[in-house]
């Protein structure tokens, strides 16, 4: 428990003397004071160092009760352990009232003092992971965190804080890489349900039979296999928020299942007789097209007109360009911090090729790119010539550069595909004798060919009589 700060207020030397032993004997850092008002004035100096403060009730000058209220009222985290010889149950009362944590009544058992201290030290200590992880989580999910500023997202945003705090059912949709997960996260981390789980399953990558003990949980015996009883992840996320995604590839019976369950809010479990009540929200998405297949019969109308009564779509990012330059940035900063370049940029002109190109695969496309010119890059600066050549011939911005490597220069030839064989033999044997300055010999060595091979060549060409 090293680097613990406990602070003890007691006019009383034994009793104050003991207590201190006790305590830093497990390693505590403690400070006695013997004068309250002395005490006060080094929390007062020091509130972010103390983690718990021990007082006396009866004291001179400021009594325990006042000590309290002053330490209460300061902006910090400490704990406050009342002791009192009065053993008197109002004092107590009144104290934790005030916001001490915990009493102890004199005379002192050392060993109560140290397991109470202790478990109020752990409990910050938790606490304190607690707030840490939840901010981290809030800054990673965030709202904020969804990059996006064209009218089409910033209208998105509105519906998403406007459905949020509601239990409602909500259908995403959009191409792959959209941010349809991005988007049922910032759902659930916008709602009541917040501090509950957000459970995902993707209904494409688990076999139909499978997929209906997963959600719906199986009872023992249920079938071969079922040798225990499981629960289903809607009873898991009961509280919390269930994100069904690719919901296109759910099998016509699971949906006539899903519906019931959104209807009803009970279920049962498979090989169960019992209907199980959950509260659980539901988001789902799907990159299909749900109409098409609600006319091809692969899908329950009555499930689609259920699920969309909230239907965001987000559309696909060639359709918001203006929201690029930001996910560029967003992105070289994360994985530019990441991969250990801070400083990392992008050239205007690059920007436009990238600005000006389709995005198939949408934010996570680009996301991948900007990741791997990150990491690839040498300088500070990502620059046109680091773009793949796949993006730059597909961009609708032309850029004037030119790849060094396709540029032909003293020693290298350009060959296009589908050139003849005798052709590029030409130009190769013609371009080494002009390395060599004309000389025949390195040149037939260098080609490994006879020398006499290479008058004849050169003959024919007729460079040489
Ligand atoms: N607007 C955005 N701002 C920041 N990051 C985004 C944005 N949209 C998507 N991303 C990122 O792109 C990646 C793909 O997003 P997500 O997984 O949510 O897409 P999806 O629509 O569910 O795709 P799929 O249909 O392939 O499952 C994720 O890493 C996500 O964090
Ligand atoms: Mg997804």
């Amino acid at each position: 428990m090293e680097g613990k700060q406990i602070v003890i207020v007691e006019d009383e030397a034994t009793s104050r003397l003991a207590m201190e032993k006790a305590l830093k004997k497990k390693n505590y850092n403690v400070i006695s004071f013997e004068d309250s008002l002395k005490a006060l004035d080094y929390i007062k100096t020091n509130p972010t160092f103390i983690d718990l403060v021990i007082t006396d009730f009866r004291m001179p000058g400021m009594n325990g009760m006042e000590l309290i209220k002053e330490v209460t009222s300061l902006e910090s985290d400490i704990s406050i352990i009342l002791v009192t010889a009065f053993g008197s149950i109002e004092s107590a009362v009144e104290a934790m009232k005030l916001g001490a944590e915990d009493y102890l009544a004199k005379p002192i058992d050392m060993f109560e003092l140290r397991k109470r201290v202790e478990k109020i030290i752990n409990n910050k200590k938790l606490k304190r992971e607690v707030d840490n992880l939840k901010q981290r989580i809030d800054k990673f999910y965030s709202f904020s965190n969804i990059i996006g500023k064209s009218p089409q997202m910033k209208n998105l945003f509105e519906k998403v804080l406007m459905v949020a705090p509601t239990d409602t059912t909500v259908l995403i949709t959009g191409e792959s890489g959209t941010g349809k997960e991005l988007i049922a996260n910032a759902i659930h981390q916008n709602s009541l349900r917040k501090n509950n789980i957000f459970l995902p399953i993707n209904c494409a990558a688990i076999p139909a039979e499978i997929l209906e003990s997963e959600l719906f949980g199986h009872e023992k015996g249920a079938f071969t296999g079922a040798v225990n009883q499981k629960v289903g992840k809607f009873e898991l996320a009961s509280n919390g928020t269930l994100f069904l995604d690719e919901i296109g590839e759910m099998s016509l019976d699971l949906q006539a299942k899903l519906l019931r369950i959104i209807e009803q809010k009970e279920f049962m479990r498979v090989g169960g007789n019992k209907l199980i009540k959950v509260k659980t929200r539901i988001i789902a998405a799907t990159n299909q097209n749900l109409e098409e297949l609600v006319k091809s019969g692969k899908f329950r109308e009555d499930l689609y007109f259920r699920l969309k009564v909230v239907h965001l779509k987000i559309p696909p990012l060639r359709e918001r360009k203006g929201d690029i330059p930001l996910l560029v940035n967003h992105f070289l900063k994360k994985f530019g911090e990441l991969h250990g370049k801070p400083e990392i940029s992008i050239s205007p002109e690059a920007l436009k090729v990238l600005e000006h190109y389709r995005w198939p695969g949408n934010v996570r496309e680009l996301q991948n790119l900007v990741e791997s010119l990150v990491i690839f890059s040498n300088d500070d600066i990502i620059t046109a010539e680091n773009i793949p050549d796949e993006i730059i011939s597909q961009s609708d911005f032309k850029t004037e550069i030119k790849k060094p490597h396709i540029i032909e220069n003293s020693d290298n030839i350009l060959i296009k595909l589908g050139e003849p064989l005798e052709e590029i033999e030409k130009k190769v044997i013609l371009k080494t004798l002009r390395m060599f300055n004309g000389n025949k010999t390195h040149t037939a060595k260098a080609l490994k060919i006879g020398l006499r091979t290479l008058h004849r060549k050169l003959k024919e060409y007729g460079e040489e009589q």
